[in-house]
């Protein structure tokens, strides 16, 4: 696509989309004239509790809470003893703990909730259109290598993932 139509198509989808009742300015203006930096959104905010940092980085990497929004973070905390397959819930105190800073700190992700195309899942990062919109150069084959996991391993590419830094200046996918 020649850049001035790839400028119109993006113009065009931020207005069906502003008409769909969000805006994409709060998400796409990366580089935008308005500064807008999303990683400083995605930054994990001071004084995330521990219990989050031990407890949801014991089977992957820590997503930071900017990711989701609230409603999607809402959901996963409703059903953690069905959590992909595994449980993994935790006593009732330390799940309010985490759900708390979890809608306190995504308070800045106004995109809808989408559901996960697998029924009977939670919510995911790696099946939303934001993501698509995100990795629209990247195959499937890529995210399918040995070395890399799978989409929901943001960290195989993203080095520094886990403090919430996706600058695609900083990807590298391993072979
Ligand atoms: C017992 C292991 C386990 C624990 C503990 C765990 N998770 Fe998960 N989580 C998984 C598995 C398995 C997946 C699916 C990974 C895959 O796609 O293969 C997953 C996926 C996710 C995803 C979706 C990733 C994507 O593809 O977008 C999110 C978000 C998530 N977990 C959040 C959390 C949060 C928040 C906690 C802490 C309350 C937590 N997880 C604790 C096992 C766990
Ligand atoms: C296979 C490697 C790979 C994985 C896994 C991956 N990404 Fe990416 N990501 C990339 C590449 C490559 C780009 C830039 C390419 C493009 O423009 O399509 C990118 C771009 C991005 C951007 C835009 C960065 C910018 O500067 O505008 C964000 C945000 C992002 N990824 C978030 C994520 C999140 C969140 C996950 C995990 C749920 C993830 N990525 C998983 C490779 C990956």
């Amino acid at each position: 696509m020649k850049p001035i139509a790839a400028l119109a198509t993006l113009a065009g989808l931020a207005l069906a989309m502003t008409l769909a009742g969000f805006s994409l300015a709060d998400d796409d203006e990366h580089h935008g004239r308005n500064g807008y930096k999303r990683p400083k959104r995605l930054a994990v905010p001071s004084g995330a509790p521990l219990v989050w940092k031990e407890e949801c980085a014991a089977c992957h990497m820590l997503y930071t809470p900017g990711l989701l929004p609230a409603d999607a973070w809402r959901e996963q905390m409703r059903t953690l003893g069905d959590h992909y397959g595994s449980n993994a819930s935790l006593d009732p105190a330390q799940e309010r703990v985490i759900l708390d800073f979890l809608v306190r700190a995504s308070a800045a992700n106004r995109l809808p909730m989408e559901p996960s195309p697998t029924a009977g899942e939670p919510p995911r990062i790696s099946q939303t259109r934001w993501f698509e919109r995100k990795h629209d150069e990247v195959s499937e084959a890529k995210f399918a290598r040995e070395a890399v996991g799978g989409r929901f391993n943001c960290v195989a590419c993203h080095r520094d993932a886990e403090k919430g830094d996706f600058d695609e200046d900083r990807v590298k996918i391993p072979r």
